[in-house]
């Protein structure tokens, strides 16, 4: 990713962003962050429940986005009337001793109806999905918008952003480096051994043991599961993925602005891998949403096996996805 103090704002454009699922633990802190931002002009909340109370909370804070509140199905469309940028953490979070893909059959149908929503309101907007489990529900916003005629593989981006996050911390803490100087490319998806941290590839350059490898790549993968079980059953991470999902978005609207080199790991359409459509890995943002999806560069023989060992399990989970949409009536 690149370092915030590189990022120039030279322009900033008249931008609404929609939040879906405004009302949760990841919506909430998101909401506070997206109205704080420079580059956001409005913000538009829907939930099912509870948003026009954090409206009318986040509203009295004296910088200058416009927020507005929306509740339940039949005020949807006006929420993304006008939408650049949809952001979607609408949806279940898991529960101690759940994968991500325990929450599949709930959060389907969830993220369908709304990118239905959004294909149908603002088909010109990008689309963040951040509701688990993302390698399913990015293919079912991708064949959900197909099914309508309005699929663009440039605008559907699975968030990811949290597990660069915290590979991030982790190497900066273990090697002492500076928080804001670490950058480590995360691929592959977002779920156990899906989630593939490229140390090798480490800016700057870090070197680790055989062991310290596989030990930094599991608590990378199991971070997620950490915060879940020391939350015991009050949901999973919020703050730090609101966190996360708020550099994404960012970083979305600096390339909507034509900013230059704007680089973040996300989960897109993909052709990075043979026979895997969706991949997570580092793309280049532009004023259409992603411009281009970049290379994995050299992986090392660590890297290169856990990718061959978890590609079933993306496939898998990918085809889940490809399956409920092409069922739905
Ligand atoms: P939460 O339960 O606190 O909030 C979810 C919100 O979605 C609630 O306000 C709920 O009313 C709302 N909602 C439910 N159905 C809806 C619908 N049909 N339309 C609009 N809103 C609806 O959950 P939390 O913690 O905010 O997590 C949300 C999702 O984000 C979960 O699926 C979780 O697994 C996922 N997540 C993803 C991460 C990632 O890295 N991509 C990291 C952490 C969580």
């Amino acid at each position: 990713m690149v370092a915030r103090s590189s990022r120039r704002s030279l322009r900033c454009e008249a931008r609404k962003v929609a939040l879906l699922g405004a009302g949760g633990g990841i919506g909430q802190p998101l909401a506070l962050l997206l109205k704080m931002n420079k580059f956001v002009t409005e913000l538009a909340l829907y939930d099912i429940v509870g948003v026009a109370g954090v409206a009318a909370d986040l509203s009295h804070c004296n910088t200058p986005v416009k927020v507005t509140a929306f509740t339940g199905p039949e005020e949807l469309a006006g929420c993304l009337s006008g939408a650049d940028l949809v952001v979607i953490p609408a949806g279940v979070p898991r529960k101690p001793g759940m994968t991500r893909d325990d929450l599949f059959n709930t959060n389907a149908g969830i993220v369908q109806a709304l990118v239905q929503a959004a294909g149908k309101n603002c088909p010109q907007a990008v689309l963040e999905i951040i509701t688990n489990p993302v390698n399913s529900t990015v293919p079912i916003a991708a064949e959900t918008l197909k099914a309508m005629g309005v699929y663009d593989p440039k605008k559907v981006i699975g968030v990811t952003s949290l597990d660069v996050v915290r590979a991030n911390t982790f190497v900066a803490e273990a090697r002492g480096l500076d928080m804001k100087d670490v950058d480590v490319p995360v691929i592959g998806g977002h779920a156990g051994a899906t989630i593939l941290p490229l140390l090798s590839q480490t800016t700057p350059a870090v070197t680790f043991t055989e062991a310290e490898k596989k030990a930094m790549t599991e608590k990378i993968q199991n971070a997620g599961t950490v915060v879940v079980e020391a939350k015991a059953g009050k949901g999973s991470a919020t703050l730090s993925m609101a966190y996360a999902a708020a550099r994404m978005a960012e970083s979305t609207l600096l390339g909507l602005n034509g900013e230059p080199n704007i680089y973040e790991c996300a989960f897109v359409q993909s052709e990075v891998v043979a026979d895997v459509p969706y991949f997570a890995s580092k793309v280049l943002l532009g004023p259409h949403g992603v411009a281009k999806v970049m290379g994995l560069g050299e992986l090392d023989a660590f890297e290169t096996a856990a990718l061959q060992s978890m590609l079933p399990q993306l496939k898998a989970e990918i085809q889940k996805g490809v399956d409920f949409a092409k069922n739905a009536k």
